[in-house]
């Protein structure tokens, strides 16, 4: 049995799309939310809360478990998370991680997936390890309403992976064999700067988009007035800081390797409209 957290997003509703002929648990925070896959059970419980997990991950061999939303404590909730799972008798853990995770990483939420790796290593259970690169689809959304890219990236290449294509590694990786023990680097079919992505955000909207970069301290000041963490701002900054420092730049052929087929790119991504 598979168990798959995290299906009421956008990842994990496309891995748990490609996994309907396997016995799947979908383990979930609010089971009116859980996605309707035939033959699937549904289990209720949030990361961190043990009994609710040893109960939901009762049965299920291999788990899915997506990294969750970024918080001060996340990687507390993903120590406790794998500890249930180990408990409950889980045999193999996937887990989407970072590219470059790493303790001293630029981006800094990349450190949290390098801990939970580790943590995930110590307790001696199967595992894969996906470290995604940024995600595609967030590319256009980093254009302002000014048509603008702002960010602290430089000219740094960043291999960005679509969704749907972590989530067709994922779900080849939950039901395939081979992968015990393994890190793959998740990305697209080439890396990008963010000048790049503007001139083909150009040409597929139709209207002239930039990109402007900002030095580190100008980043953290234009963010200010968003109210968020000090931890959070950091993400996002950092996020075009590691892009800037070539952790993101890294090209590789997993999703073509474990797919058959290559990854899209940003033009085709964004030619889809
Ligand atoms: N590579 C990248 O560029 C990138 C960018 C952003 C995020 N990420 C990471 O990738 C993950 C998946 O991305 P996504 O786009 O699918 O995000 P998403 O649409 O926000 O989905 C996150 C999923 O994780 C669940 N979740 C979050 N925190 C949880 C918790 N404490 N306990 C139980 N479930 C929890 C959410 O459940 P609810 O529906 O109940 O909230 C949701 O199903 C994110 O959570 C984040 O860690 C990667």
């Amino acid at each position: 049995m598979i168990g798959v957290t995290g299906s009421t997003g956008q990842l994990g509703s496309r891995i748990v799309a490609q996994l309907t002929s396997v016995p799947l648990r979908l383990i979930v925070r609010d089971p009116a939310r859980a996605p309707s896959v035939p033959g699937a059970s549904v289990a209720q419980a949030a990361y961190g809360e043990h009994a609710a997990l040893l109960s939901a991950l009762d049965g299920v061999d291999v788990l899915m478990l997506l990294s969750a939303t970024e918080s001060a404590d996340r990687v507390a909730l993903h120590k406790a998370t794998v500890d249930a799972a180990v408990a409950a008798g889980v045999q193999r853990i996937v887990y989407t991680s970072f590219v470059g995770a790493a303790p001293g990483a630029t981006f800094t939420f990349a450190r949290d997936h390098w801990h939970t790796e580790e943590h995930i290593r110590s307790t001696g259970v199967d595992f894969t390890f996906l470290r995604d690169n940024m995600y595609l689809d967030f590319v256009p959304g980093f254009v302002g309403s000014d048509d603008v890219i702002r960010g602290p990236a430089g000219d740094g290449r960043v291999a960005a992976v679509a969704r749907d294509d972590v989530a067709a590694v994922a779900a080849r990786v939950l039901t395939g064999s081979g992968h015990n023990g393994a890190t793959y680097d998740l990305t697209g079919p080439s890396a990008f700067t963010l000048a790049e992505a503007a001139a083909v955000l150009t040409a597929a909207w139709g209207r002239k988009v930039r990109y402007e970069a900002e030095t580190l301290d100008e980043a953290y000041r234009s963010r200010e007035s968003y109210g968020a963490a000090p931890w959070e701002v950091a993400g996002w900054v950092t996020s075009y800081a590691a892009i800037a420092s070539g952790e993101m730049g890294n090209v590789s052929t997993a999703v073509a390797d474990i797919t058959g087929r290559e990854p899209i790119g940003l033009e085709e991504y964004v030619g889809r409209g």
